[in-house]
């Protein structure tokens, strides 16, 4: 059975006091140095992001924070990859996205998004954490078909649709989500030396393993 905490993340509302702009089609360049903070409570509200976050997102800082996380959600992105991002979490596994936002301006940016699960020392979830870099260029041009795919699915038959096509888009490459999202990581930017070994390599996030941040 479904649990209502396991549901959560499909049911907590945009916040109504923020206007949902209109998308604007038209990029916003990040900084390629930046790093995109945000932490939130266990059902995606905002408790604290950083100053790159901040700026890119063009909200106040008090806007954000005590928001549901959908306040910068772009309506080109399909639920299916929230789906399997939260599923992951809730599981306390860590998990990358591709992932475009919306811009209080209805502007849009690409990001690529290390989620982690921060416990405390009794194992239990205290909040959850993303962080996210600039998007390879080459990576996005083959993320964005694949996504107008799944939106399109979804919009005509519903996000267990596209949950299959996407299921079958990677069964058909041989390979699974972490795999092909690594792979077009590490395919797209050249410069990416892991920090330790095998068991490093279980145990940290990708952007701890590849960027050392953490
Ligand atoms: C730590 C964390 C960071 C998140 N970051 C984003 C984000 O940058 N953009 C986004 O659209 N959703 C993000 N989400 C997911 C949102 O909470 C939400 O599930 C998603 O926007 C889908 O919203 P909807 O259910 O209203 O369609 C994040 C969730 C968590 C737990």
């Amino acid at each position: 059975m479904t649990t209502n905490s396991e549901k959560k993340w499909e049911t907590l509302k945009r916040n109504p006091k923020l206007p949902t702009p209109t998308p604007v089609d038209r990029e916003i360049t990040l900084d390629e140095n930046a790093i995109l903070l945000s932490i939130t409570d266990t059902r995606g509200v905002i408790e604290y992001c950083n100053e790159d976050f901040v700026e890119s997102s063009g909200y106040e800082e008090y806007e954000l924070v005590g928001s549901g996380h959908n306040v910068v959600r772009h309506p080109d992105m399909p639920r299916v990859i929230f789906k399997l991002m939260w599923e992951r979490i809730q599981k306390k596994q860590n998990i990358i996205a591709f992932v475009k936002n919306m811009a209080k301006t209805g502007r849009y940016y690409w990001v690529m998004t290390d989620f982690v699960v921060k416990e405390n020392d009794k194992g239990q979830v205290v909040n959850y954490k993303a962080l996210r870099k600039p998007a390879p260029r080459k990576a996005i041009q083959e993320i964005i078909p694949l996504y107008k795919r799944l939106r399109e699915i979804e919009d005509l038959n519903g996000i267990e649709a596209s949950e299959k096509f996407l299921k079958g888009f990677l069964d058909s490459k041989n390979t699974d989500y972490d795999t092909y999202i690594e792979r077009l990581i590490t395919d797209n930017l050249g410069n990416l030396s892991e920090t330790s070994g095998a068991a490093e390599k279980k145990k940290g996030s990708f952007f701890k393993r590849f960027f050392r941040i953490e």
